[in-house]
């Protein structure tokens, strides 16, 4: 498959002692993949290595992006096209009576000079006919449109994600670490795909516990495998995931999907005060939320190795007002 060597790899594996301390174990490791250096960073740099190189091989010139207004894949694709030559064009949905504040993710759009068309969708994910017809205007003054999947996550997105296991796989010899468990947020899913066809192909001995920032349990079990199936099937993969083989829970949403929750709260600081690392408060804070819980119910032992995905999303801090995001933990 052809790809586009951008990110900077591999990225960190690092001990999180004083997390882990504070916490009562498990041994944690953080996997820094909000370190991939593009844009700021994030799980999307990955994707986008293949994504992008497919665009280019079908002769594109002008991405077509999808996502929320704080959107980190925007972000990401807005400065990853800088460095191949592409233009884009990012359309931004959300739900009626949702802010659009010219921060975060937003202004980092705006600095990156891309062109942005705004879109009520309900339900938050439906983007209607607009990539369309943003493709027509394209196609209209004589350019290559290529629409990217949400949340860049086909078989090209899954790919970062394999390569990314391989990645871990020959880390984790490097460092004897023997993890039990890898743990990971689930947006559309696209990078927990990626990580379970990495996992069930390359040999992969953890259980991979995905954390689900906005759709249900049962929404998922149908959506993994079928998608992640196709992805096996495109890139000639002799193991499909079943639903069987799947761990992913949704108990740490909150009312929404980039609603703050107290424990994502909780997560943010302790993470911050403790390893001095910033998780980010719609994906790395939910799914830190949902780590914490698992260890205090019990449900992730004391004597495990857990290795923690940080994907990135930091930017979006500072589109949430500091009084809602600060706050006293014990350590
Ligand atoms: C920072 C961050 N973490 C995690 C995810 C979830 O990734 P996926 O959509 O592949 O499930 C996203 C997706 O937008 C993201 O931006």
């Amino acid at each position: 498959m052809p790809r586009l060597r951008l990110a900077q790899l591999p990225t960190p594996l690092e001990d999180a002692v004083h997390l882990s301390r504070a916490l009562g174990g498990p041994r944690i490791l953080f996997k820094r993949d909000d370190l991939t250096g593009v844009g700021l960073g994030g799980n999307k740099v990955r994707k986008l290595e293949f994504i992008m190189a497919r665009a280019l091989a079908e002769g594109a010139d002008t991405l077509i992006v999808c996502g929320g207004y704080q959107s980190n894949l925007a972000r990401i694709t807005a400065a990853m096209a800088k460095r191949a030559g592409l233009a884009v064009e990012l359309v931004l949905g959300g739900v009626p009576g949702e802010a659009q504040l010219r921060q975060g993710n937003l202004l980092l759009d705006e600095l990156l000079g891309a062109n942005v068309t705004f879109v009520e969708t309900v339900p938050r994910w439906d983007f209607g006919d607009s990539l369309e017809r943003v493709a027509d205007q394209v196609r209209a003054r004589g350019g290559h449109p290529f629409i990217m999947p949400l949340g860049g996550s086909g078989p090209e997105g899954m790919a970062g994600y394999i390569c990314a296991t391989a990645e871990m796989l020959a880390q984790f010899d490097a460092m004897s670490v023997q993890p039990d468990r890898l743990v990971v947020g689930i947006g559309s899913g696209g990078t927990y795909s990626g990580l379970l066809l990495g996992k069930l192909n390359l040999g992969g001995q953890y259980r991979l516990t995905g954390i689900s920032v906005s759709r249900t349990q049962d929404y998922l079990h149908e959506a993994i495998p079928e998608a992640a199936g196709l992805g096996a099937q495109m890139l000639g993969l002799a193991h499909r995931p079943t639903v069987s083989e799947l761990d992913v829970h949704d108990g740490y949403v909150g009312d929404s999907y980039g609603a703050l929750t107290p424990a994502c709260v909780e997560a943010i600081n302790l993470v911050a005060r403790t390893e001095g690392v910033f998780l980010d408060p719609v994906y790395s804070g939910k799914a830190m939320a949902g780590l914490i819980d698992l260890i205090r119910q019990r449900q992730i032992a004391k004597d495990e190795t857990v290795v923690f995905l940080h994907t990135g999303g930091q930017p979006a801090l500072f589109a949430y007002p500091p009084d809602a995001l600060v706050t006293a933990v014990t350590t």
